[in-house]
């Protein structure tokens, strides 16, 4: 049956659009499933008004309000369905207790702060651009050295894994050797600590006469992981525009993790050199601006999260689409999560939100 070719279309996806048209990839799976190519007169972005709730939306994490060191763990909800739930933390110093999330797998990218975590398997120093892994159960305490932090916490009800990287070979990405992991450094203080347990959304705070850190060795494949985004190396081909599949850096059940680093752009004179549009109509997209300069976008600033949900086209800005021709690499650094479920929105997100995101496609 494939290929089905009818009318004019570019006879490779992303190279040599037909004159005059906007290519848009309506497909299945992410990027994993059946395809087509539709070549449009008018960018399907391109809508005079929308009435209901589906539309593109964005959030400005950075007004949410930074409160005390405990923040990490009042962090706010933002976006969530059954697998995952997006948060944003803004603690403003250390918390005096340990923390064990009992109910899911955590990932912290650290957008503003930088000090130390400290876990059962002993502590890690972390800075802006970290990606900390922490799997359920494990128990650990955030440190910042710095007053003005901001975390972007992903919570996986299932465990986080580092993507398969097929036929580029196992070390494509990121090599397995550039991930941290903590040795033990046992933690001497004797007074009394508290363990803030969370199962269930509940929790439950046990007591110690001692500091519970005292672990003097471990072993094994299970621990607390640590990756920079700047060690995040990506893929790219000089002739043909990839699906952001490609910088997956972590996966869980029901969801993607893709780093987002500066790369060059296309050369091949005929490649398309920015996203194509489409409506991702198996995947909510959300995308978290860490920084740089986000040419693609219009009106986005670092410390941002744009929602595409499923069903209603995204894609590139009127303006992005001149000025990559000029541009020959992006420097934009973001972290994207594609999740299966869709994601309702939290009444935190929408106090945040910029309500006319939808209309930034509007030709100027
Ligand atoms: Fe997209």
């Amino acid at each position: 049956m494939y290929p089905l070719v009818k009318g004019i279309v570019a006879l490779q996806a992303h190279v040599a659009l037909p004159e005059g048209t906007f290519e848009e990839e309506h497909g299945r799976d992410g990027f994993y499933g059946p395809v087509s190519h539709l070549y449009r007169t008018h960018a399907p972005t391109a809508w005079s008004r929308i009435e209901g709730p589906l539309k593109p939306r964005a959030f400005n994490c950075l007004t949410t309000q930074p409160s005390a060191p405990t923040a990490i763990l009042d962090r706010v909800p933002l976006l969530y369905n059954e697998d995952v739930v997006v948060h944003f933390a803004r603690p403003t110093g250390p918390m005096p207790f340990y923390f064990r999330n009992a109910d899911g797998d955590e990932i912290y990218f650290i957008h503003k702060g930088s000090g130390t975590i400290e876990t059962d398997f002993g502590p890690l120093l972390f800075e802006a651009g970290d990606y900390l892994v922490i799997p359920r159960g494990t128990t650990y305490r955030l440190l910042p050295e710095t007053t003005d932090n901001a975390f972007l916490v992903i919570e996986s009800f299932s465990r986080i894994r580092q993507p398969d990287r097929g036929l580029m070979g196992q070390h494509a990405l990121y090599d397995p050797a550039i991930v941290k992991t903590p040795s033990p450094q046992p933690i001497q203080e004797d007074r009394e600590w508290e363990v803030q347990i969370k199962r269930l959304n509940e929790i439950t705070s046990v007591f110690y006469p001692f500091n519970p850190m005292d672990v003097i060795g471990w072993k094994g494949d299970l621990t607390v992981w640590q990756l920079n985004i700047r060690d995040f190396r990506p893929v790219m081909s000089h002739r043909a525009h990839l699906a952001p599949s490609v910088h997956t850096t972590f996966q869980g059940q029901g969801f993607v993790v893709c780093s987002f680093v500066p790369r060059p752009l296309e050369e091949d004179p005929e490649a398309v050199r920015v996203p194509f549009y489409h409506r991702n109509i198996d995947y909510d997209e959300v995308l978290f601006y860490h920084a740089g300069n986000f040419f693609s976008r219009d009106g986005i600033d670092a410390g941002m999260i744009t929602f595409h949900p499923q069903g209603i086209h995204h894609g590139p800005h009127p303006k992005a689409v001149e000025s990559s021709k000029q541009k020959t690499a992006t420097d934009e650094v973001a972290v994207m999560l594609d999740t299966e479920k869709p994601l309702r929105m939290t009444e935190a997100a929408q106090s945040t939100e910029w309500k006319e995101y939808y209309l930034s496609w509007q030709a100027k």
